[in-house]
């Protein structure tokens, strides 16, 4: 008896021994590694067990970083700060959380860097949740198609590029071209729209960044704005997450059904602050040096960037991101990836900003690729003979040069056209009303303006400006509720226009 009770008890211990050796061992306390290797904006970390992609790893001096490249005894980590106090040897260990950002409506009006952390002297910030920087994009079956216009208050793009609430549109153009004056008068014009706005500066300038929130500031549009800042003195940890802390602060308030611009300055610089790290990280290059997934990473965070349905709360998230081309090369690598990746571009060219025509927006080369069926109606009376003439016009401008004798036909379109070229001309900061700009765009079209030189267009149209809001209050209304206008309303808005030359 007590040897049968023997056997059983040692089957049983067998048993039980063989049945824990399958059970994997549970990580306990988690280990902590320690540096192995520190370079500018990275660090190898060894013998870091069980740690997540994209987790926070804290060093021994308090630096945080990403952790990037998960090998099995070495974790490549990416340096959200100064890498100085960080020696070899120290230790390191997994937060078990992933990088996040504080999401709430009272970021309105802030400056943060990538972290959240504030970067203005108005206080600690107070936040309902902080959001993962890294989330998937809504699914196609949440997305509802763009249908409501995102006025930027620019005639150009307003009435030739349109832009859409949940749409992607590129500005492109080499440097000092105005490609950050178009978005932030963008941004300037959603005052008093109930449109939420978010300035990313991605590895500018921080004198740059500075402009910027002082002209949003002078131009009341701080109030309903946050600036998430990275500047070119970060490290380029700080850099490549900016973008994506900047995208989960507009997806908290679109999920709260509200519409969001975000302006994303500029992806040339986030891609190669990407490149130095993977390069860093001994990543394989591709490409201009690029890593091969610079594509999936600028299509992951645009992605994120759409129009939801009504049932999940029908918020927008409207991303302008800007791309710096090398002499006008827009075949390059990132800029021929963006726009594939993106809705249309609206593209400034050198050659007109030199010449004084701005914004230096070229026509031609622009596109809205969704945002044309978003266009207030009355601006279809317009945009159709306005595309028309200032494409003839481009055509024979070329030719023209040349001094050649022209016939009678020839020089009316050439006429014309350089008064709409006049016409949509724009000051910064100036940002107009949709009535405002059809009054001046039907006057261009019926020719109000032929009979003036194009440099005194200017003055006239502040005229019309003025009128318009004296005489046309119906009218505007009737614009704004995007109904369309018939050809007396358009006859009346060309006789008030040419009423306003002989005064
Ligand atoms: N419509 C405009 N009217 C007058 N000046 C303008 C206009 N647009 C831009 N500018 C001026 O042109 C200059 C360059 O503009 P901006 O800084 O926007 O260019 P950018 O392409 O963003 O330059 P960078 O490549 O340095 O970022 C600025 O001094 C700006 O004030
Ligand atoms: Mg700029």
């Amino acid at each position: 008896m007590t040897e049968d009770l023997q056997k059983i008890l040692e089957e049983a211990e067998t048993a039980f021994r063989q049945a824990r050796e399958k059970v994997p061992p549970k990580p306990s306390a988690r280990q902590a590694g320690t540096v192995s290797y520190v370079g500018s904006g990275i660090a190898l970390v060894s013998d870091l067990q069980g740690v997540l992609v994209d987790e926070i790893l804290v060093f021994a001096d308090g630096t945080r970083g990403l952790a990037f490249n998960l090998d099995r005894d070495l974790t490549g980590a990416v340096l959200l700060g100064s890498s100085a106090g960080i020696g070899s040897g120290g230790e390191v260990r997994g937060e078990n959380r992933v990088l996040d950002f504080p999401v709430s409506e009272s970021l309105a009006g802030r400056v943060v860097d990538a972290l959240g952390n504030p970067l203005d002297a108005q206080g600690a910030i107070i936040a309902d949740e902080r959001w993962p920087v890294e989330r998937p994009a809504p699914g196609i079956m949440d997305r509802a198609p763009v249908t409501e216009p995102l006025a930027s208050g620019i005639k150009v793009v307003d009435a030739l590029i349109p832009i859409g609430r949940g749409q992607r549109e590129l500005i492109l153009g080499d440097r000092q071209t105005g490609k950050t004056a178009i978005a932030v008068d963008a941004i300037i014009n959603q005052r008093g729209r109930d449109v939420l706005c978010i300035y990313c500066a991605i590895g500018k300038r921080a004198s740059a960044v500075a402009k910027v929130i002082a002209d949003l500031k002078q131009y009341g549009a701080m109030n309903y704005t946050t600036v998430v800042m990275s500047s070119e003195d970060d490290p380029p940890g700080l850099q490549f997450s900016a973008p994506y802390a900047a995208m989960s602060l507009g997806e908290y308030h679109m999920s709260r059904g509200r519409d969001v611009l975000i302006v994303l300055d500029d992806l040339t610089r986030h891609a190669r602050a990407y490149r130095e790290l993977s390069l860093l990280l001994r990543r394989p290059p591709g490409r201009e040096a690029f890593p091969g997934d610079i594509f999936y990473i600028h299509a992951r965070l645009l992605e994120r960037s759409t129009h939801l349905r009504e049932e999940h709360g029908g918020g927008s998230l409207t991303t302008l991101p800007i791309v710096e081309t090398e002499a006008q090369n827009i075949s390059a690598y990132i800029p021929t990836n963006l726009i594939s990746i993106t809705d249309g571009q609206i593209y400034l060219s050198p050659e007109l900003f030199r010449k004084g025509i701005l914004p230096a927006v070229d026509v031609g080369r622009s596109v809205s690729r969704v945002g044309g069926k978003t266009q207030l109606a009355a601006y279809r009376a317009v945009t159709g003979d306005l595309k028309l003439a200032y494409s003839q016009f481009e055509e024979l401008e070329a030719f023209s040069r040349f001094g050649t004798r022209l016939d009678e036909d020839t020089r009316k379109t050439l006429d014309r056209g350089r008064r709409i070229r006049a016409v949509l001309k724009q000051k910064q900061y100036n940002p107009m009303p949709a009535a405002h700009q059809i009054g001046i765009l039907v006057a261009a079209n019926q020719g109000v303006f032929d009979g003036i030189e194009p440099e005194e267009i200017g003055a006239v149209e502040e005229k019309i400006r003025k009128n318009f809001d004296q005489e046309f209050e119906a009218l505007t209304r009737k614009i704004e509720n995007g109904e369309k206008l018939d050809d007396k309303e358009l006859q009346s808005l060309a006789e008030m226009a040419r009423r306003q030359l002989d005064r």
